[in-house]
């Protein structure tokens, strides 16, 4: 994958996290973080216990995922200082516009318990609704504020990156993107990061869908590690943050597990060629969801 990015590498304990990105305004988010789409609000706060034990300290969640004070929860009863917990959040679609985004965000650190996010993006684009740059535009003045760390996008292609670029001062620290081996939207990577804009991959594991592919499950025999192992691996080498999901504390904790071995070229040139614009989530160019679930 070609463009630089900067990965400050800490020693993997409990303590840390893993590895760290510097975003484009010098704050630093864990590789690997936990992400807890579909995890149910009364799930959500022993899912991210587990999480934070299993030594995760990045976790993403959205209004719209119902879970924020879940998450938030747990972040409490862990004891771990603040500042070593990276949280994300994001604006839910039918709550776009000028004012509303104000509203929207404090119900969100309201509910996560949270004086401060450290990272807000706007949800999708939702270009029918043509209020992202407006809302970005309210972003940016809470971000001047303080009251967020870094501010971001999700789901935007490049038409949306570059109105954004065009129109708006703040350059999103990142993008979180659908990028799995069967869908890596290199395109949208690479024109990001020539902006600085670094890429998140959700759904990093295609959600679990073709880990029994033969290209996968070779390497990770050759390895011994899982195969979820050597796809998230794949990530990690590529420079990518990513953001599993599991509500399995062993499938958690192996997921983080992925510091201790390497990918050849070879390798990564055989998860590269499994690319066949195999989209799971919806398409950023007419998603038009209001609550999403
Ligand atoms: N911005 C957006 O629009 C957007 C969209 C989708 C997702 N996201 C974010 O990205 C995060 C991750 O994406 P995702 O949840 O869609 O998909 P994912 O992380 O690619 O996959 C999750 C699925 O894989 C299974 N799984 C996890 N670890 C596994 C392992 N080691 N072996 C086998 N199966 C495993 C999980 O089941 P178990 O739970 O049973 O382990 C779950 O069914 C979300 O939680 C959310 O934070 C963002």
């Amino acid at each position: 994958m070609d463009g630089n990015r900067a990965v400050i590498i800490v020693a993997m304990n409990e303590e840390t996290g893993g590895p760290r990105v510097v975003l484009n305004n010098g704050v630093e988010i864990p590789q690997v973080g936990f992400g807890v789409f579909q995890i149910p609000e009364e799930g959500a706060q022993s899912a991210v216990e587990s999480a934070l034990a299993a030594g995760y300290r990045h976790i993403d969640t959205a209004a719209a995922y119902n879970n924020e004070a879940g998450v938030g929860a747990a972040i409490k009863a862990s004891g771990i200082p603040r500042d070593e917990i990276f949280v994300t959040t994001k604006l839910r679609n039918g709550n776009q516009g000028t004012d509303s985004v104000r509203r929207e965000y404090d119900g969100s650190r309201q509910a996560l318990g949270l004086d401060v996010i450290d990272l807000y993006l706007i949800h999708w684009p939702s270009p029918a609704r043509n209020l992202y740059v407006d809302s970005w535009k309210t972003m940016e003045q809470l971000y001047a504020n303080g009251q967020i760390r870094a501010i971001g996008v999700s789901n935007f292609l490049q038409p949306h990156l570059d109105r954004l670029l065009a129109e708006t001062d703040v350059v999103p620290a990142v993008n979180q993107v659908e990028i799995h081996p069967r869908f890596q939207q290199r395109d949208v990577v690479a024109h990001g990061r020539k902006s600085g804009i670094a890429e998140e991959a959700y759904s990093p594991l295609g959600q679990g869908t073709y880990l029994d592919n033969p290209a996968v499950t070779l390497i990770a025999d050759r390895l011994g590690v899982t195969p979820a192992q050597v796809v998230l691996r794949w990530h990690l080498q590529n420079g990518t943050i990513l953001i599993p999901k599991s509500e399995n504390p062993e499938r958690m904790r192996t997921n983080l597990d992925i510091f201790g071995f390497t990918l050849t070229d070879a390798d990564i040139s055989a998860i590269d060629a499994l690319e066949s614009n195999g989209r799971i989530g919806g398409d950023p160019m007419n998603a038009e969801w209001t609550q999403i679930r």
